[in-house]
C-alpha cells in the first residue's frame, strides 16, 4: 500500500481489526474535501451555510452527549503508574491495549477506514513531527485538512523509513447491516482517549469532538509530543505565538500559556490599543520549541488551523479572528439564523430574534438556554487570518523572547508579574490555577491548579515535567526567554472585570517588550517583579487610578494563604517535585514575611 514497510504493516493490522468495508488514502486535496461535506450532508449532520454570506462554510451539531473533551476518560498508559502521576488516569498498557483491542473488533464495519499522513508543523522542519491519523469520521478528515498538513508531500517525507506517531480514532459505532446510521455517531459509554508514551501510539474510541479526535491536536502535539520533548530536550507546550512589533520596527516573539478557554486565540490575534503597535499571530494554541544554534529558543506552530471558541468572539473582542472566518469555515455547535449564516453569544450585542440553536430547536429571545454550546467552536486554516505573521510557516522557527503564564483568578493574582530567573518562571507556571471553563465536560467555575495549562495535556509525571523545564534552563550557553505570570481576569467586589482585557491586553504586552529590551521599570516586590506606574503604558485608558493600583498590588494576605494551599498541591508528587520549585516556595513564603 505504501512505501514505508512499517507504515503498510501497522494499517494492514488494524484493517483486519477494524474490518472496514472500504479504505481511503486521505490526499488532502480539495476534491476529497468536498466529498466529505458531501456525505456529511447526506447524512445530516451538517448544513451547507449562506454561500453569499459564509461562502464554502458548513455548520455540524455533534451529539449532545459529545461536546468537549473528556478528561475523566483520558488516559496515560506508561509502564508504570508513577510515569503518569497523580494528575493522569493511569491504566496499564498491556490492560489498555487488550480492553482497546476488544473495542476496536469490527468497530469500522459498514463504515469507511480512513487514512489520514499529516505533518505537526511546516513539512520539513526539524522541529515538526508526522502523524497517521486512522479514523471513521469523515468529520475528522474534514478538520484534518484545516488543522494539520495533509497529504503527499507528507508521505515524501516520511520516505521509506521515517519515523511517524500513529493514531487510530474510532466514533465507535459499528453499522451492522440493516441498521441506518446516525447523524453524530458516538459512543459515550465506552469512552477511551489512551496514550502510549513509550510506544508513542494514541488510539481514541467514541467520540468524534474535538481533542478528544483530532489526533494531531492535544493527543499528539501535547501528551504525546511532551514525553518527546523530555527524551530529546525541547518543548511541547499549550501554548499560542505572537509577534510584536513597536513603531521603531523593532519585533519580539511571545508565547504564552493559558487553559483551555482563558484566552490564547484572542491574545494570539489581539489589536493593540497603543499606537504605532502591531501584534501578529504565529500560533493559538500549541508551541513547538527547540534550541537554536545560538541557544534561544525557537518555536514553531504545529497546526495549521484555528480550533477556537466561538461564543465571545465578536468584531469588539476578536474583529481578526471574525476576519478569518469569512469563508472556508467548519462551524461546530453554533447557532444558525435565519438567513443561513451563523451566531453565537456575543457575536452582536443584540441576538437575532429567531434562531435555530445547537441542538436544532427553534430559539427566541426567551428561551432559557444559550443558542451556542459554550464549548462551540470555529475551524479554520490559520492562512486566513488577516494578521497570520510572515514567518509563521519557517521552518527554523521563531526565537521566543518571553513566555507568559496565566489562567482566570478573580482574586490575588495580579495583572502582570515578572519572575527574576527562569527557576522562579518555572515556579510561576507550576502554581498557575484557574476556574474551570466549559472547555471540558465538569463543574465550571472550580478552581483547579492547571501547571502551564497543561493539567489535561502533560504526557507523564507533573514533576517529572517541571524538572525538565528546570533542566531545559539549567543548560550551558542557552539564553532563555523571560517569564511572566499574567492575569486578565481578577474581579471587583460587584463581580466585574477590573481589566478590560482582550487589545487592552497590548499594555502588558508592550512593558513586557520594553522589558526585554531592558527599558522599561519594575518594581522588586515579594512576589517578583511588576511595573512601575509610570512604566506601564496607561494613556487613553478607561480604568481608575484606584483599580490599577488593586491590579498591581502584592496581596500578601492572598498570597500567605495561597502558600499552604501550594505546599499541599506539591505535596501530592512526594520525590519527584524538584527541589528548586520547594526552594522557590520557601523563599517565596519568607519574602512574604519580611516584605520585601
Ligand atoms: P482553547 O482553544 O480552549 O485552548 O482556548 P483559548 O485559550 O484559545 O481561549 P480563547 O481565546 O478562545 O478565549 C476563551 C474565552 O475567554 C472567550 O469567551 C473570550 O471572550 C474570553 N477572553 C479572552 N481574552 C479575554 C480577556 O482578555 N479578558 C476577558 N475578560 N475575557 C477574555
Ligand atoms: C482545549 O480544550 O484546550 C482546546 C480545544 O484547544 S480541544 O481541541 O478540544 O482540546
Ligand atoms: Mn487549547
Amino acid at each position: 500500500m505504501f512505501e514505508h514497510a512499517q507504515l503498510t504493516a501497522w494499517i494492514d493490522e488494524k484493517v483486519t481489526l477494524c474490518q472496514p468495508d472500504k479504505v481511503v488514502i486521505c490526499d488532502g486535496t480539495t476534491e476529497e474535501y468536498n466529498k466529505m461535506w458531501g456525505l456529511l450532508m447526506a447524512a445530516g449532520v451538517a448544513t451547507k451555510l449562506n454561500e453569499e454570506k459564509r461562502p464554502n462554510s458548513y455548520l455540524v451539531r455533534s451529539d449532545p452527549a459529545d461536546v468537549a473533551r473528556v478528561e475523566s476518560r483520558t488516559f496515560i498508559c506508561a509502564d508504570k503508574q508513577e510515569e503518569a502521576g497523580p494528575t493522569n488516569n493511569w491504566t496499564h498498557p498491556d490492560e489498555m491495549r487488550k480492553t482497546l483491542t476488544g473495542l476496536f473488533e469490527g468497530c469500522m464495519r459498514g463504515r469507511t477506514m480512513y487514512v489520514i499522513p499529516f505533518s505537526m508543523g511546516p513539512v520539513g522542519s526539524p522541529i515538526a513531527h508526522i502523524g497517521i491519523e486512522i479514523t471513521d469520521s469523515p468529520y475528522v478528515v474534514t478538520n484534518m485538512h484545516l488543522m494539520t498538513r495533509v497529504g503527499q508531500a507528507v508521505l515524501d517525507e516520511l520516505g521509506t523509513d521515517g519515523e511517524f506517531v500513529p493514531c487510530i480514532h474510532s466514533v465507535g459505532v459499528p453499522l451492522i447491516e440493516g441498521t441506518s446510521d446516525v447523524p453524530w455517531p458516538c459512543n459515550p459509554e465506552n469512552l477511551y482517549i489512551a496514550h502510549f508514551p513509550t510506544t508513542r501510539e494514541i488510539w481514541s474510541f467514541g467520540s468524534g469532538y474535538g481533542g478528544n479526535a483530532l489526533l494531531g491536536k492535544k493527543c499528539f502535539a501535547l501528551r504525546i509530543a511532551s514525553a518527546m520533548a523530555r527524551d530529546e530536550g525541547w518543548l511541547a507546550e499549550h501554548m499560542l505565538i505572537l509577534k510584536m512589533t513597536n513603531p521603531e520596527g523593532a519585533s519580539h516573539y511571545v508565547a504564552g500559556a493559558f487553559p483551555s478557554a482563558c484566552g490564547k486565540t484572542n491574545l494570539a490575534m489581539l489589536v493593540p490599543t497603543i499606537p504605532g503597535w502591531t501584534v501578529e499571530t504565529v500560533g493559538d494554541d500549541i508551541c513547538w520549541m527547540k534550541f537554536g544554534d545560538d541557544g534561544r529558543l525557537y518555536a514553531i506552530n504545529p497546526e495549521a488551523g484555528f480550533f477556537g471558541v466561538a461564543p465571545g468572539t465578536s468584531m469588539n473582542s476578536n474583529p481578526n479572528a471574525m476576519l478569518s472566518l469569512e469563508k472556508n469555515c467548519i462551524f461546530t455547535n453554533v447557532a444558525l439564523t435565519d438567513d443561513g449564516d451563523v451566531w453565537w453569544e456575543e457575536m452582536t450585542k443584540t441576538p437575532p430574534s429567531h434562531l435555530v440553536d445547537w441542538k436544532g430547536n427553534d430559539w427566541t429571545l426567551d428561551s432559557p438556554e444559550p443558542a451556542a454550546h459554550p464549548n462551540s467552536r470555529f475551524t479554520v486554516s490559520a492562512a486566513q487570518c488577516p494578521v497570520i505573521a510572515n514567518e509563521w510557516e519557517d521552518l527554523k522557527g521563531v526565537p521566543i523572547s518571553a513566555i507568559l503564564f496565566g489562567g482566570r483568578r478573580a482574586t490575588v493574582v495580579p495583572l502582570v508579574n515578572e519572575a527574576s530567573s527562569w527557576t522562579q518562571g518555572t515556579f510561576f507556571g507550576s502554581i498557575v490555577s484557574s476556574e474551570k471553563t466549559a472547555a471540558a465536560a465538569g463543574t465550571i467555575g472550580e478552581l483547579r491548579r492547571d501547571p502551564m495549562a497543561m493539567l489535561p495535556f502533560c504526557g507523564y509525571n507533573m514533576g517529572d515535567y517541571w524538572n525538565h523545564w528546570i533542566n531545559i534552563g539549567g543548560q550551558e550557553g542557552v539564553n532563555l526567554p523571560k517569564i511572566y505570570y499574567v492575569n486578565w481576569f481578577r474581579k471587583n467586589n460587584s463581580g466585574e472585570f477590573m481589566w478590560p482585557g482582550f487589545g487592552e491586553n497590548s499594555r502588558v504586552l508592550k512593558w513586557i517588550f520594553e522589558r526585554c529590551e531592558g527599558t522599561a521599570d519594575a518594581n522588586v516586590t515579594p512576589i517578583g517583579n511588576l511595573p512601575t506606574l509610570d512604566s506601564l503604558d496607561l494613556e487613553g485608558l478607561d480604568v481608575s487610578a484606584e483599580d490599577i493600583a488593586e491590579l498591581l498590588r502584592v496581596e500578601v494576605e492572598g498570597w500567605l494563604a495561597e502558600v499552604p494551599m501550594i505546599e499541599d498541591y506539591f505535596k501530592e508528587f512526594g520525590d519527584r517535585l524538584p527541589k528548586t520549585l520547594s526552594e522557590e516556595l520557601a523563599s517565596l513564603k519568607s519574602n512574604l514575611l519580611q516584605g520585601s
